[in-house]
């Protein structure tokens, strides 16, 4: 009856941290994607849910980007690889792609 318990309170726990248990599996770490995506993307995107940021129309929430058919790891990695007119240009490493791309994909199970 206890061990149910912690397992409730662990789960609710990893619910809240936002971090769904599955996603340990993946190469990267989508709680370091989100701190990275603070630092670097939120000055333009909505990186989460309940996110403040400057939201505009001409810039998909990450949410938004988790959702769309489109979107898929390897979409996401071309993506940041590349370089965008309208994004700075981003030395990431692979690690940091690995982490970034966990953390949208993240986002898209909720
Ligand atoms: C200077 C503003 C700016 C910053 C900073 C920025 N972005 Fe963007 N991003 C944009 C704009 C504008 C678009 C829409 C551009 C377009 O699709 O033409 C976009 C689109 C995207 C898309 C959608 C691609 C698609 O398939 O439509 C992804 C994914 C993305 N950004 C990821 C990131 C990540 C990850 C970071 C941080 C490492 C970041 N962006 C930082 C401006 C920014």
């Amino acid at each position: 009856m206890r061990d149910s318990l912690m397992t409730i309170a662990i789960l609710a726990g990893t619910a809240l941290a936002g971090l769904p248990p599955a996603l340990a599996q993946q190469a990267g770490d989508p709680a370091a994607g989100r701190r990275l995506a603070e630092r670097w993307c939120s000055g333009c995107h909505v990186i989460g849910p309940g996110a403040s940021g400057p939201a505009s129309d001409a810039v998909p929430t990450f949410p938004a980007v988790a959702r769309m058919g489109s979107t898929t790891e390897m979409s996401l990695r071309a993506f940041l690889q590349t370089p965008h007119p309208r994004m700075p240009n981003f030395q990431l490493s692979r690690q940091e792609t690995d982490d970034v791309v966990a953390y949208i994909l993240s986002l898209r199970e909720r």
